[in-house]
């Protein structure tokens, strides 16, 4: 891979041994995808936030970094709110490790906006570079912006950050992100959030790491987003196209003929929808947008839970919906920022947990060991307060 003079002097650490061991991990990842040379990136987005899944080794190897981000980065959700998290249940001693977690990605210079919709926060444009590793914020940047990244592991996201390039490779290159599979979805009629959720869930266990194009659905934003985020999941997808909707497809000729085609019908998605009792509720993965925690709000208006209802959403989004969050909290449910509930260990006491989500559905069984129902939205409030 051709490096510039920087670079190379990078490399050699004349710029220090973070800077050295981060360019050496984009240089490896270059050279295994024959990467002809590095690109430079507008954001970053890095995982490997929580201490319920880095644990105490990934502490202790980002304590031993030196370096600050080159461009602006954000972090994915942590194990807490880190404000609130006394309220959730969580432990003193897993608070100051997470506090710790937290403090080590600071003094790197990343933002502890602690968010999987970092979309909400920053301006990423059509054909941007990044290098983001959230797989559901991959998946949305790819697909609903048609900004540029590949599926980043927490690691080699923050050598982009502090680099501030990326192996040029993958996804960032157009030919690359031509489809390769059609999904054609009976989706006759009009569907919630999570029937979008539930069609990812199964088109992801079809496409596995393949880009899909999908064709006979009309999903609005919130909806794009579930549906990239259960595939992400399911699958390894990190990118999708929607025929006439995601910005790839209107602006690229993609010529279809002679890929697989995958039908889904309606009672495949409807099957996953079970009546199984549950004992919590948790609504947020990915993170709610302000549209969504107006519509939770709508619904839990004058009511009262029954059942412990979570929801999550970045601390920003919170910021600007403080009208919305006093109306979900006076029904006794709770919003938490910063984390979420396959990330945070305060779910890991239920046994079984009701989600509007495809990606929570998929995680929740291994992540929380609980079983996971998915309801639309209004089912979900429903069964909080009965
Ligand atoms: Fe975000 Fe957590 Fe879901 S990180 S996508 S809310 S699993």
């Amino acid at each position: 891979m051709e490096l510039e003079r920087e670079d190379e002097l990078v490399l050699n650490g004349e710029f220090g041994e973070t800077r050295r061991m981060m360019m050496e991990i984009l240089v490896a990842l270059g050279k295994v995808f024959e990467a002809e040379r590095m690109i430079p990136i507008r954001s970053a987005q890095v995982s490997g936030a929580s201490y319920k899944t880095i644990g105490e080794y990934g502490l202790q190897w980002l304590k031993g970094l030196d370096a600050r981000a080159a461009v602006p980065a954000v972090l994915n959700p942590v194990g807490m709110d880190r404000e609130r998290w006394r309220e959730m249940g969580i432990s003193p001693e897993f608070a100051k490790k997470q506090a710790e977690v937290v403090a080590a990605y600071e003094r790197l210079g990343i933002h502890l906006d602690c968010t999987c919709t970092p979309y909400y926060l920053t301006i990423t444009q059509f054909g941007d570079h990044i290098s983001w590793s959230e797989s559901s914020a991959v998946a949305y940047s790819n697909s609903v912006i048609g900004a540029r990244t590949n599926r980043e592991g927490g690691p080699s996201a923050l050598a982009a950050a502090i680099i501030g390039k990326t192996p040029y490779y993958g996804l960032h290159i157009v030919a690359n992100r031509k489809p390769g599979l059609v999904i054609d979805v009976d989706g006759a009629g009009t569907h919630d959030t999570s029937w979008y959720g539930a069609l990812g869930y199964i088109a992801g266990k079809e496409a596995g790491n393949k880009i899909p194009y999908f064709r006979g659905i009309r999903p609005e934003r919130d909806q794009l987003k579930a549906l990239g985020a259960a595939m992400a999941a399911s699958g390894a997808v990190a990118l999708f196209h929607v025929e006439g909707i995601t910005p790839d497809s209107r602006v690229f000729h993609y010529d279809l003929n002679g890929l697989d085609t995958i039908p889904v019908e309606q009672n495949e998605i409807g099957d996953l929808y079970k009546d199984i009792p549950v004992d919590a509720v948790a609504i947020g993965c990915p993170h709610c947008s302000p549209d969504e925690l107006g519509a939770i709000a709508r619904l839990l208006e004058g009511k009262h839970v029954k059942k412990p209802l979570y929801v999550f959403t970045s601390r920003a989004v919170a910021g600007n919906s403080r009208g919305c969050i006093e109306t979900i909290e006076r029904s006794g449910a709770r919003v938490y920022a910063d984390t979420c509930m396959v990330v945070s260990p305060c779910m890991d006491s239920y046994q079984s947990i009701m989600v509007n989500s495809g990606k929570a559905f998929t995680y929740v069984p291994n992540m929380c060991n609980a079983e996971a129902r998915i309801g639309t939205l209004e089912d979900c409030i429903n069964v909080a307060c009965s």
